[in-house]
């Protein structure tokens, strides 16, 4: 089976101690990922290194960067490479993040450079896409997910493509409280695979982890990870909360 994925993504929430009492609450839960299943939080750059030694002696738990540069090195005031997060032992960076598109314009050219990079270092991206509600509500959903995908992905080979973690966050479910459900969740989880499908054919596509985000819950967890091709989810707000993380944790598929 692919693997199942509860990914967190704090953004840039908590202080310190508040990120290590959140990490704290959630691991003294002790809950073990089955083979099939992960768990990831995606922390702010400060907490990265902390965060990695707190989770280092844990089965199926990792850590994740929120973005990286699309430049190898020099002079980029700001910036973070992927060599720097290869070099504290990050494995996996979250990008295309609506909120990363919106708000710092990045683009599908850019988000195929960083997909590059982070390949090219050993880095798994949790690459995210999804519609704005105009985009839904002129039923171009479809159309609008696979043109991300194709721009920033489609350059791949198969053994790359395979290292991708795709994460489908519609816009208008993103801290909203108004959840897709579980159906349109399915359906454009389908459609996702489907693409990835024609493109590097059935046994890759099936073998790639296909998150959902956007308010997902301890009590909607279950139902949205139950659909066939939904491997989990990328988790916002509820991620904030150690006990509602836990119980969307216990809602994979194992
Ligand atoms: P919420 O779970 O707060 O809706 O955020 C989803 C998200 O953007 C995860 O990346």
């Amino acid at each position: 089976m692919r693997k199942q994925i509860a990914a967190a993504n704090w953004k840039m929430n908590l202080t310190y101690q508040q990120a290590e009492q959140l990490l704290d609450g959630i691991l003294q839960e002790k809950v073990a990922p089955g083979p099939d299943q992960q768990v990831l939080f995606a922390v702010p750059f400060p907490y990265l290194v902390l965060a990695k030694s707190e989770v280092d002696e844990e089965q199926g738990y990792a850590i994740a960067a929120q973005n990286c540069s699309d430049k190898v090195n020099g002079a980029y005031t700001g910036e973070t490479s992927v060599e720097m997060l290869q070099s504290v032992g990050i494995r996996y960076c979250v990008l295309g993040h609506s909120e990363r598109r919106e708000y710092f314009s990045e683009s599908n050219e850019l988000l195929a450079r960083k997909i590059d990079l982070c390949l090219e270092y050993g880095i798994q991206p949790l690459f995210c896409c999804g519609e704005a509600l105009q985009v839904r509500e002129s039923g171009q959903e479809a159309a609008y997910v696979q043109k991300q995908l194709e721009d920033s992905l489609f350059h791949l080979d198969d053994e790359q493509i395979r290292s991708v973690i795709i994460a489908y966050e519609p816009i208008w479910a993103i801290g909203t409280g108004k959840t897709a459900s579980a159906q349109q969740a399915q359906d454009m989880h389908a459609h996702i695979r489907s693409v990835l499908a024609q493109k590097w054919g059935k046994d890759t596509a099936d073998s790639i982890s296909i998150l959902y985000g956007g308010s997902v819950k301890a009590n909607n967890a279950a139902e949205l990870f139950t659909c066939p091709d939904v491997d989990g989810g990328l988790v916002g707000g509820a991620s904030l909360v150690a006990q509602d993380f836990v119980e969307i944790i216990k809602a994979l598929k194992s």
